[in-house]
């Protein structure tokens, strides 16, 4: 930027401004790893976190926005209101009906997307080698984290996904809304009696040290386990899976940095190496 102050002229570098919306916000990992990126590849941005107050989601983007914010990230609770915030949805966003990603266009307009399903995946099929084509997949939960990987999942042709949840009528909500995808049903935890390729826990259940009600017979030693959450130790339900035979259990922090990177991706137009920011993350946590 140019700027004149009476005959003397100066240049000026801007930082374009980037954030995090939620709240809680205090634990978000995402200015670490969108500050990683940015370093990686050599672009000059700020990116913060702001806890937002519940109900003011729509005042704070706007006033973000037309101070010179250029997108955010959004999170836990307000990723529906970020889906009616944007101008312009992606066509998984629309059919995830939350977004966590606004990008500001060139002509002022507020694109909203939802990296969340391309990250959980970039991560099963790239960073852990496990193709999902033809894959038998249990889905357990139905709740907003679920709702945004549908999409991708069934993108990638799995033989079927089954959605369980302990609110039945929600598995078949979203199963419903999804069967024009692919092979997509609902199914309740008693129903359950055969083993599956791949295990998604897509439930909140881990934050709080519980297991949902899942029979054994659904885990054998070819199963791939995966959990959205992710913490210093194992999850409850990663636990769950090794002691019933799963070679592989793996968590949530590559979906973490997965769907940030999408994000950066969409508003920078370069994709980092976001496998080189996750082993420095893993790395992190155990300290
Ligand atoms: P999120 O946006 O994180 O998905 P959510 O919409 O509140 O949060 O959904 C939480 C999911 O975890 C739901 O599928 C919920 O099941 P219900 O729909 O029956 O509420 C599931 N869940 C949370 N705690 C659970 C538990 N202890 N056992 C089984 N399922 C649980």
């Amino acid at each position: 930027m140019i700027s004149q102050t009476g005959s003397q002229v100066t240049t000026m570098t801007t930082t374009d401004k980037y954030a995090v919306f939620g709240n809680p916000i205090k634990h978000s990992k995402s200015p670490q790893i969108h500050s990683a990126f940015a370093k990686q590849t050599q672009q000059q941005l700020s990116y913060r976190a702001h806890r937002v107050d519940e109900g003011k989601f729509a005042d704070a983007a706007r006033s973000f926005f037309d101070n010179g914010g250029r997108g955010l990230n959004i999170t836990v609770p307000f990723k529906i209101d970020a889906f009616h915030f944007a101008d312009e949805l992606s066509g998984r966003a629309r059919r995830a009906g939350a977004v966590n990603t606004l990008a500001l266009q060139e002509d002022g307009r507020i694109y909203g997307d939802n990296t969340d399903g391309a990250g959980l995946v970039g991560d099963i099929v790239f960073n852990n080698k496990e193709a999902l084509k033809d894959k038998r997949i249990l889905v357990v939960g139905a709740g907003g984290a679920v709702r945004g990987i549908l999409q991708p999942f069934l993108e990638q042709q799995p033989d079927s996904i089954t959605l369980v949840n302990r609110t039945f009528e929600k598995a078949q909500a979203l199963a419903e809304n999804f069967k024009g995808y692919g092979n997509i049903k609902a199914c309740r935890f008693e129903d359950l009696r055969q083993p599956f390729d791949v295990i998604i826990n897509g439930t909140s259940a881990s934050l709080n040290g519980q297991l949902p009600p899942i029979p054994e017979c659904v885990v054998t030693k070819n199963t791939f386990v995966y959990d959205m959450m992710y913490a210093k130790e194992p999850t409850t339900f990663l636990k769950w899976a090794k002691q019933n035979g799963a070679n592989k259990t793996v968590d949530g922090m590559g979906m973490l940095v997965g769907q940030a990177a999408v994000s950066f991706e969409l508003w920078r137009q370069q994709k980092p190496d976001s496998e080189t920011v996750l082993q420095g993350m893993r790395k992190k946590l155990q300290e």
